[in-house]
């Protein structure tokens, strides 16, 4: 056993705790122990010792009991996991470690599968960068993203948002809210926002109107997390209803095509996708963006807008921020000169607007 692999197994735990699973918080070290003394868990995770720490294995194995849960397939386990009504307590860690003992055959294969979400609570950031560039122009938007992952974030425009001062956004009757989303700098008053396109990109797209897709979604969110799981049931039944393309692309090649059309606002935005992207395709999208950006009106506005971990200047840490870009023109964002237009939580609510 690589001795790392039970230390990033109790970083993840640590992550976890921060970011509010309790439960992933317990099992996860829990399971770096039972790895460190050779039970069931190391079983489970032989020839993945060296797996390097970006891969997530804490993760793919939480992820992978999950799945099996969520399928109906793992009953032994239904008391202890929230998602399937069960409640999380400290005797759920050696019912999990019986399950890997007696199971982990079933387990291991799925292990091979990356970690996939699709974070809905991040429309909160790009919906509110939205309103408050659009308002500049009231085009009709065509929006399109990149690293859209299962594309649940492209119906941003069907959602109800709220903020912290009692305000909202969105259709009240939606079944995905976000609530008290927004705090700090108030958005322009609430204009409508008309999507009159969209379309998403992913070189590991998801398609949530399978079963396996919307297994492979919830498995990764962290089972004791109910709003993350409340918003992203409700983000694929919307989109079961009406179903947004996600091709299968990479950044670049997908950015080369985008054009702007008269008459509307065209949107390239995405959300915690940059850094798995590679450095030649960044350079790809920011020249391909600059030269777009080169053709837009004010008839025929461009704008880039992203919530991603970056830093303000070169001194800060990275940050979860919302910026923008926009095309044409002088002034905040615009010829594309990058405004930092609030923060975001990792998974997205709230959003501090500055
Ligand atoms: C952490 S997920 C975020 C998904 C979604 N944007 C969200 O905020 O929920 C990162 C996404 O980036 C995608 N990705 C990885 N490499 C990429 C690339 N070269 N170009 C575009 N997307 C990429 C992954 O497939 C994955 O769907």
């Amino acid at each position: 056993m690589n001795r790392s692999q039970p230390a990033l197994f109790r970083q993840q735990a640590e992550a976890c705790d921060e970011l509010g699973s309790p439960m992933y918080a317990e099992l996860l070290a829990a399971l770096a122990d039972d790895l460190e003394a050779g039970g069931p868990t190391a079983r489970v995770l032989r020839g993945h010792e060296d797996d390097p720490g970006p891969s997530g294995l804490a993760l793919r194995l939480a992820g992978s009991i999950h799945r099996l849960v969520l399928a109906g397939e793992a009953g032994e386990l239904a008391a202890a996991y929230p998602t399937v009504g069960g409640t999380w307590s400290t005797a759920g860690v050696p019912v999990v470690l019986d399950f890997l003992a007696r199971r982990g055959d079933e387990v291991r294969p799925l292990l091979d599968h990356a970690p996939q979400t699709n974070e809905v609570g991040r429309s909160a950031a790009l919906v509110g960068g939205l309103l408050r560039l659009a308002d500049r122009w009231r085009h009709p938007v065509r929006l399109f993203e990149i690293g859209s992952s299962g594309g649940l974030n492209l119906q941003a425009d069907r959602f109800r948002i709220t903020d912290r001062a009692g305000g909202g956004w969105g259709d009240p009757a939606s079944p995905v809210l976000l609530d008290r989303a927004w705090e700090g700098e108030p958005l322009p008053p609430a204009a409508p926002l008309e999507v009159v396109a969209r379309s998403g990109s992913d070189p590991q797209p998801v398609d949530v109107t399978t079963e396996d897709g919307r297994l492979t979604l919830t498995s990764y969110v962290w089972p004791d997390m109910s709003e993350r799981h409340a918003r992203l049931a409700g983000a694929i039944e919307l989109a079961r209803e009406a179903p947004v393309a996600v091709e299968r692309a990479d950044a670049a090649s997908y950015v080369e095509r985008l054009e702007v059309v008269p008459g509307t606002l065209t949107v390239l935005w995405h959300s915690v996708m940059w850094q798995y992207v590679p450095r030649d395709q960044q350079e790809g999208v920011t020249a391909r963006l600059a030269a777009l950006g080169a053709t837009a009106t004010p008839d025929a506005p461009l704008v880039h807008l992203f919530a991603e971990p970056t830093r303000r200047t070169p001194e800060d840490e990275h940050r979860f921020w919302v910026c923008a870009e926009a095309w044409p023109g002088d002034g905040e964002a615009r010829g594309g000169e990058r405004a930092f237009l609030g923060r975001m939580a990792p998974h997205g609510v709230p959003v501090t607007w500055e």
